[in-house]
């Protein structure tokens, strides 16, 4: 039965009732697909709508995999493998480790300068990522609906702060100063991750809960996954760029090609990857901007989320406060949207004093009394806010492909 003749009968056959009042946003792109290949890293493309392009070379054989009983075996190889220039375990399917080895190679446009300079800069500026990459673009995840609900009815979603400190991984990876070099671990991440979503493209249409929730009948296509990285690196910089945060040209553009490196090895067609910050920008306009909108999934997702903090610092990391971060960074629309409380301090504090607290950081305002208090609250705020990540990736962590959906 294909894909589609298995929705309908899922549909049909009276599963209807089964997630209850489940809220359908709408999260399809409204317009076509415009953004011309031109602007991505191969400079040309056949400029096929990505929301119909999913990843054939790893769909199938993941695919194969899991029906074939293979996966448990496959996994416990694959937790000894974490380095990027290990070598893969002995005893892997011969098709998977084909794969695998294609998948791990750096595209041929890779320039190791500029993976180097990212480095520099993910060490410069370490703190106001770490807190972007967990309040802009973990906030954000929340309320990309197709992944609220992907991830929400995929085995992962039964445990969301294990699947938060899985994603944070890739994060801390690509932010670490062996990222991409033989002894560092982003390219297993990636590798492991294109697997995975391979994985979930084969189970969640077999899931009844996603097939009700869901407007697509296959998840995450390379518009989808786009989305997401446009929520992590283009966010990202976006408010780096409006905290007026000094970043010199060469550090955006290596900051940048870190991500597009990975956008490659997540599987992502190179005519899809955006080769500069405008044509990130301008694609981010057309499938990020639209779509964002929350839903009962997300809504739990954030609340998660939002409570991580207390395992570090109950006072200042307590939910409201993390929520009147959320709702400062990502805005009204979307805070009220996830149901975040407002919180009469920290609300207007962030509002008044974040930009000029940024500018003395950075020297830009001349010396201020060190403990001013304002300024001290927000130092002490952002010092701890990097850390609630840090903090849930102590233990080794292991991503492992999925053999079957959320149990509801
Ligand atoms: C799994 C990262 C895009 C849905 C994962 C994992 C990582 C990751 C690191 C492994 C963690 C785990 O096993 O729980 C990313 C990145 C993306 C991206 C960096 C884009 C740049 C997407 C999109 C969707 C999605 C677009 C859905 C629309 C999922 C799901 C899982 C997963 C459902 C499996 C969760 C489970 O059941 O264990 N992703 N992802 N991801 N991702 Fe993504």
């Amino acid at each position: 039965m294909d894909r589609l003749n298995r929705r309908n009968a899922l549909k049909a056959g009276g599963m209807l009732g089964v997630v209850g009042t489940i809220g359908l946003g709408t999260t399809a792109r409204a317009d076509p697909w415009t953004w011309s290949p031109e602007g991505s890293v191969a400079g040309s493309g056949s400029g096929v709508d990505p929301m119909t392009v999913w990843d054939p070379e790893a769909d199938e054989l993941v695919a194969g995999l899991i029906d074939r009983g293979e996966v448990p075996k496959v996994n416990e190889l694959l937790r000894t493998w974490t380095r990027n220039g290990e070598a893969l375990p002995a005893g892997l399917p011969p098709e998977l480790r084909d794969f695998m080895e294609y998948a791990r190679r750096l595209p041929q446009w890779t320039d190791l300068g500029k993976l180097d300079t990212a480095i520099a800069f993910n060490k410069k500026r370490g703190l106001y990522l770490g807190v972007l990459y967990g309040f802009a673009s973990g906030m954000m995840s929340t309320v990309i609906p197709k992944e609220a609900r992907s991830v929400y009815y995929s085995k992962g979603g039964h445990d969301l702060k294990d699947r938060i400190t899985k994603t944070a991984k890739l994060g801390y990876d690509i932010g670490s100063s062996n990222a991409y070099a033989a002894d560092g671990e982003m390219i297993v991440t990636c590798v492991k991750t294109r697997l995975v979503h391979a994985a979930v493209r084969h189970l969640l249409p077999q899931s009844p809960h996603w097939v009700h929730s869901a407007e697509e009948d296959i998840p995450i296509s390379q518009n989808d996954i786009m989305v997401t990285w446009h929520s992590l690196p283009t966010t990202v910089m976006k408010h780096l760029n409006s905290w007026r945060v000094p970043i010199p040209a060469h550090e955006s553009e290596a900051f940048l090609h870190s991500w597009q490196v990975a956008g490659h090895l997540l599987g992502v067609r190179d005519e899809y990857i955006p080769k500069s910050w405008p044509d990130a920008n301008a694609q981010a306009a057309q499938i990020l901007d639209p779509i964002i909108a929350p839903t009962p999934e997300g809504t739990k997702l954030a609340d998660r989320l939002l409570s991580l903090g207390a395992n570090i610092d109950l006072s200042i990391l307590s939910k409201p406060i993390l929520g009147a971060f959320t709702r400062f960074l990502l805005g009204d629309k979307i805070a009220d949207g996830l149901s975040i409380p407002r919180e009469p301090v920290w609300d207007p504090l962030l509002q008044v004093a974040w930009g000029p607290f940024i500018a003395v950081r950075e020297g830009l305002l001349g010396a201020v009394p060190p403990l001013e208090d304002p300024y001290w609250l927000l130092d002490e705020f952002l010092r701890k806010a990097a850390l609630i990540y840090l903090a849930e990736l102590r233990l080794p962590i292991s991503i492992e492909l999925p053999t079957m959906n959320r149990d509801m």
